[in-house]
Protein backbone atom coordinates (compact mmCIF):
# COMPACT_ATOMS: atom_id res chain seq x y z
CA UNK A 1 0.00 0.00 0.00
CA UNK A 2 2.90 2.41 0.69
CA UNK A 3 6.66 1.90 0.59
CA UNK A 4 7.55 3.23 4.02
CA UNK A 5 9.74 1.68 6.55
CA UNK A 6 7.83 0.84 9.61
CA UNK A 7 10.55 3.09 11.64
CA UNK A 8 9.72 5.84 9.38
CA UNK A 9 6.34 6.62 10.37
CA UNK A 10 4.82 7.98 13.21
CA UNK A 11 3.90 6.32 16.17
CA UNK A 12 1.59 8.94 17.59
CA UNK A 13 -0.71 10.78 15.50
CA UNK A 14 -2.49 13.95 16.24
CA UNK A 15 -5.84 15.46 14.01
CA UNK A 16 -7.07 19.04 14.11
CA UNK A 17 -10.26 17.43 12.43
CA UNK A 18 -11.36 21.51 11.11
CA UNK A 19 -13.72 22.53 8.17
CA UNK A 20 -16.81 20.62 8.60
CA UNK A 21 -18.63 24.17 8.90
CA UNK A 22 -17.12 24.91 5.40
CA UNK A 23 -17.73 21.39 3.81
CA UNK A 24 -21.34 22.27 4.75
CA UNK A 25 -21.63 25.58 3.49
CA UNK A 26 -20.14 24.64 0.12
CA UNK A 27 -23.02 21.91 -0.54
CA UNK A 28 -25.44 24.55 0.66
CA UNK A 29 -26.42 22.56 3.91
CA UNK A 30 -26.44 23.34 7.41
CA UNK A 31 -23.35 23.58 9.63
CA UNK A 32 -24.20 20.50 11.57
CA UNK A 33 -24.27 18.13 8.16
CA UNK A 34 -20.30 18.70 8.29
CA UNK A 35 -20.03 17.55 12.18
CA UNK A 36 -22.48 14.59 10.88
CA UNK A 37 -19.79 13.14 8.42
CA UNK A 38 -17.33 14.32 10.11
CA UNK A 39 -17.70 12.36 13.53
CA UNK A 40 -17.96 9.50 10.31
CA UNK A 41 -14.87 9.84 9.14
CA UNK A 42 -12.98 9.01 12.36
CA UNK A 43 -13.58 4.99 12.08
CA UNK A 44 -11.97 5.23 8.51
CA UNK A 45 -9.12 7.41 9.70
CA UNK A 46 -8.64 4.87 12.67
CA UNK A 47 -9.00 1.96 10.48
CA UNK A 48 -6.16 3.05 7.75
CA UNK A 49 -4.10 3.37 11.50
CA UNK A 50 -4.27 -0.36 12.26
CA UNK A 51 -3.13 -1.07 8.50
CA UNK A 52 -0.52 0.93 8.66
CA UNK A 53 0.86 -0.34 12.33
CA UNK A 54 0.64 3.37 13.53
CA UNK A 55 -0.71 2.83 17.76
CA UNK A 56 -1.82 5.92 19.13
CA UNK A 57 -4.01 8.80 17.38
CA UNK A 58 -5.46 11.59 19.10
CA UNK A 59 -8.10 13.36 17.58
CA UNK A 60 -9.43 17.33 18.46
CA UNK A 61 -13.17 17.11 18.47
CA UNK A 62 -14.25 20.00 20.76
CA UNK A 63 -12.10 22.97 22.43
CA UNK A 64 -12.69 24.64 25.13
CA UNK A 65 -13.19 27.63 23.37
CA UNK A 66 -16.13 25.90 20.83
CA UNK A 67 -18.53 26.81 24.02
CA UNK A 68 -18.63 29.89 22.77
CA UNK A 69 -20.38 28.52 19.52
CA UNK A 70 -24.11 29.07 19.40
CA UNK A 71 -26.34 26.13 21.67
CA UNK A 72 -27.60 24.63 18.80
CA UNK A 73 -24.22 23.55 17.18
CA UNK A 74 -22.87 23.03 20.64
CA UNK A 75 -25.94 21.18 21.42
CA UNK A 76 -25.43 19.07 18.21
CA UNK A 77 -21.86 18.32 18.87
CA UNK A 78 -22.46 17.04 22.17
CA UNK A 79 -25.04 14.48 21.51
CA UNK A 80 -23.07 13.19 18.52
CA UNK A 81 -20.24 12.77 21.09
CA UNK A 82 -22.71 10.41 23.16
CA UNK A 83 -24.04 8.70 19.81
CA UNK A 84 -20.40 7.96 19.23
CA UNK A 85 -19.89 6.29 22.37
CA UNK A 86 -22.73 3.93 22.05
CA UNK A 87 -22.63 3.29 18.37
CA UNK A 88 -18.56 2.27 18.65
CA UNK A 89 -18.66 0.59 22.06
CA UNK A 90 -18.75 -2.74 20.88
CA UNK A 91 -16.24 -1.95 17.37
CA UNK A 92 -13.42 -0.43 20.04
CA UNK A 93 -13.67 -3.52 22.37
CA UNK A 94 -13.40 -5.99 19.24
CA UNK A 95 -10.81 -3.65 17.89
CA UNK A 96 -9.01 -3.85 20.88
CA UNK A 97 -8.33 0.24 21.17
CA UNK A 98 -8.65 1.63 24.35
CA UNK A 99 -10.66 5.24 24.50
CA UNK A 100 -9.30 7.68 26.56
CA UNK A 101 -11.01 11.17 26.71
CA UNK A 102 -8.85 14.33 27.65
CA UNK A 103 -10.26 17.50 28.35
CA UNK A 104 -11.95 19.54 31.19
CA UNK A 105 -15.26 17.31 32.25
CA UNK A 106 -17.08 20.20 34.53
CA UNK A 107 -19.31 21.52 30.73
CA UNK A 108 -20.37 18.18 29.93
CA UNK A 109 -23.37 16.74 30.58
CA UNK A 110 -24.02 14.43 33.13
CA UNK A 111 -25.43 12.07 30.71
CA UNK A 112 -22.19 12.21 28.31
CA UNK A 113 -20.07 11.68 31.63
CA UNK A 114 -21.60 8.78 32.13
CA UNK A 115 -21.33 7.23 28.87
CA UNK A 116 -17.64 8.93 28.88
CA UNK A 117 -17.27 6.39 32.14
CA UNK A 118 -18.57 3.14 30.40
CA UNK A 119 -16.83 3.60 27.75
CA UNK A 120 -13.13 4.34 29.10
CA UNK A 121 -13.43 1.72 31.69
CA UNK A 122 -15.16 -1.29 29.31
CA UNK A 123 -11.83 -0.65 27.01
CA UNK A 124 -9.12 0.53 29.70
CA UNK A 125 -7.18 -3.04 29.52
CA UNK A 126 -7.26 -3.17 25.53
CA UNK A 127 -3.43 -2.69 24.48
CA UNK A 128 -4.05 -2.66 20.64
CA UNK A 129 -4.44 0.77 20.36
CA UNK A 130 -4.93 4.26 21.78
CA UNK A 131 -8.02 6.78 20.74
CA UNK A 132 -7.61 9.96 22.56
CA UNK A 133 -10.72 12.09 21.89
CA UNK A 134 -9.77 15.68 23.08
CA UNK A 135 -13.39 17.19 24.10
CA UNK A 136 -14.16 20.33 26.50
CA UNK A 137 -10.40 20.51 25.72
CA UNK A 138 -7.47 23.23 25.77
CA UNK A 139 -3.39 23.16 25.79
CA UNK A 140 -3.56 26.10 28.10
CA UNK A 141 -6.37 24.71 30.56
CA UNK A 142 -4.30 21.36 30.74
CA UNK A 143 -0.77 23.39 31.38
CA UNK A 144 -2.74 25.62 34.06
CA UNK A 145 -4.53 22.03 35.37
CA UNK A 146 -0.93 20.46 35.77
CA UNK A 147 0.85 23.29 37.88
CA UNK A 148 -2.48 23.39 40.18
CA UNK A 149 -1.94 19.67 40.90
CA UNK A 150 1.59 20.23 41.21
CA UNK A 151 1.39 23.29 43.72
CA UNK A 152 -0.88 21.01 45.50
CA UNK A 153 1.49 18.41 46.03
CA UNK A 154 3.84 21.18 46.57
CA UNK A 155 1.83 22.07 49.19
CA UNK A 156 0.87 18.57 50.64
CA UNK A 157 5.04 18.46 50.47
CA UNK A 158 4.42 15.34 48.42
CA UNK A 159 7.30 16.90 45.94
CA UNK A 160 9.74 19.56 46.32
CA UNK A 161 9.99 22.62 44.06
CA UNK A 162 13.56 21.42 42.87
CA UNK A 163 11.66 18.45 41.86
CA UNK A 164 9.61 20.02 38.91
CA UNK A 165 11.41 18.68 35.44
CA UNK A 166 10.18 18.54 32.27
CA UNK A 167 9.77 14.55 33.02
CA UNK A 168 7.68 15.38 36.49
CA UNK A 169 5.42 18.61 34.56
CA UNK A 170 4.81 15.41 32.18
CA UNK A 171 3.12 13.15 34.58
CA UNK A 172 0.76 16.03 35.65
CA UNK A 173 -0.88 16.53 32.58
CA UNK A 174 -4.11 15.10 31.02
CA UNK A 175 -1.72 12.24 28.95
CA UNK A 176 1.26 11.57 31.24
CA UNK A 177 1.56 8.14 30.44
CA UNK A 178 1.52 8.38 26.26
CA UNK A 179 5.06 9.88 24.31
CA UNK A 180 4.65 13.32 22.96
CA UNK A 181 2.83 12.84 18.91
CA UNK A 182 5.39 12.86 15.93
CA UNK A 183 3.29 14.42 13.57
CA UNK A 184 -0.05 17.08 13.71
CA UNK A 185 -2.36 16.88 10.87
CA UNK A 186 -4.95 19.90 10.85
CA UNK A 187 -7.40 19.68 7.71
CA UNK A 188 -9.12 22.90 6.72
CA UNK A 189 -6.24 24.77 5.85
CA UNK A 190 -5.21 27.00 8.98
CA UNK A 191 -1.79 27.67 9.67
CA UNK A 192 -2.44 27.48 13.58
CA UNK A 193 -2.42 24.91 16.51
CA UNK A 194 -5.62 26.69 18.33
CA UNK A 195 -4.58 25.25 21.69
CA UNK A 196 -4.45 21.92 20.98
CA UNK A 197 -1.52 19.93 22.94
CA UNK A 198 0.56 23.18 23.34
CA UNK A 199 3.12 21.18 25.70
CA UNK A 200 3.19 18.31 23.84
CA UNK A 201 3.53 19.19 20.19
CA UNK A 202 7.17 20.95 21.22
CA UNK A 203 8.91 18.82 18.69
CA UNK A 204 6.33 17.43 16.49
CA UNK A 205 5.91 17.23 12.82
CA UNK A 206 3.22 19.33 11.15
CA UNK A 207 1.21 18.66 7.97
CA UNK A 208 -1.80 20.72 7.02
CA UNK A 209 -4.04 20.54 4.09
CA UNK A 210 -6.97 22.63 2.49
CA UNK A 211 -8.84 19.57 2.46
CA UNK A 212 -11.72 19.93 4.96
CA UNK A 213 -12.41 17.10 7.45
CA UNK A 214 -15.54 15.42 6.10
CA UNK A 215 -13.48 15.26 2.68
CA UNK A 216 -10.00 13.86 4.59
CA UNK A 217 -9.71 10.03 2.74
CA UNK A 218 -6.76 7.44 2.83
CA UNK A 219 -5.23 9.35 -0.14
CA UNK A 220 -4.42 12.63 2.42
CA UNK A 221 -3.70 10.51 4.58
CA UNK A 222 -0.70 8.92 3.01
CA UNK A 223 0.50 11.84 1.53
CA UNK A 224 0.93 12.64 4.86
CA UNK A 225 2.47 9.89 5.84
CA UNK A 226 4.77 9.92 2.83
CA UNK A 227 5.69 13.76 3.79
CA UNK A 228 6.58 12.61 7.22
CA UNK A 229 8.82 9.88 6.43
CA UNK A 230 11.05 12.48 4.50
CA UNK A 231 11.53 14.73 7.76
CA UNK A 232 14.78 14.93 9.42
CA UNK A 233 13.90 15.31 12.77
CA UNK A 234 16.89 17.07 13.96
CA UNK A 235 15.78 17.36 17.42
CA UNK A 236 18.07 20.90 17.74
CA UNK A 237 21.37 18.93 16.56
CA UNK A 238 22.73 18.94 13.84
CA UNK A 239 23.07 16.01 10.92
CA UNK A 240 25.33 13.53 11.43
CA UNK A 241 27.77 12.69 8.51
C1 LIG B 1 -14.23 21.52 13.16
O1 LIG B 1 -14.95 22.12 12.14
C2 LIG B 1 -15.11 20.92 14.21
C3 LIG B 1 -15.18 21.70 15.46
C4 LIG B 1 -14.45 22.74 15.71
C5 LIG B 1 -16.10 21.26 16.46
P1 LIG B 1 -15.50 23.59 12.23
O2 LIG B 1 -16.85 23.57 12.82
O3 LIG B 1 -14.53 24.49 12.93
O4 LIG B 1 -15.57 23.97 10.70
P2 LIG B 1 -15.11 25.32 10.02
O5 LIG B 1 -13.71 25.57 10.43
O6 LIG B 1 -16.04 26.38 10.51
O7 LIG B 1 -15.25 25.07 8.57
C1 LIG C 1 -10.07 23.78 16.28
O1 LIG C 1 -10.88 24.25 15.26
C2 LIG C 1 -10.87 22.89 17.19
C3 LIG C 1 -11.31 21.63 16.61
C4 LIG C 1 -11.05 21.20 15.41
C5 LIG C 1 -12.08 20.81 17.49
P1 LIG C 1 -11.58 25.69 15.35
O2 LIG C 1 -12.36 25.86 14.11
O3 LIG C 1 -12.30 25.83 16.62
O4 LIG C 1 -10.32 26.66 15.39
P2 LIG C 1 -10.19 28.17 14.96
O5 LIG C 1 -11.35 28.90 15.56
O6 LIG C 1 -10.24 28.21 13.47
O7 LIG C 1 -8.86 28.58 15.48
MG1 LIG D 1 -12.94 25.54 12.28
Amino acid sequence: MLNIPQDKLPHHIAIIMDGNGRWAKKKGLPRIEGHRVGMEKIREIMDICFKMGIKILTLYAFSQQNWNRPPREVNFLMSRFGRYLDKEEKDLKKKKVQLRVIGRRDNLSSSLKEKIKRVTLSTQNNQGFILNLAISYGGQEEIVDAVRAISLAVKKGVISPQDINKELFKRYLYTPDIPYPDLLIRTGGEFRVSNFLLWQIAYTEIWVTPVYWPDFNEEHFLEALRDYAKRDRRFGRIKEK
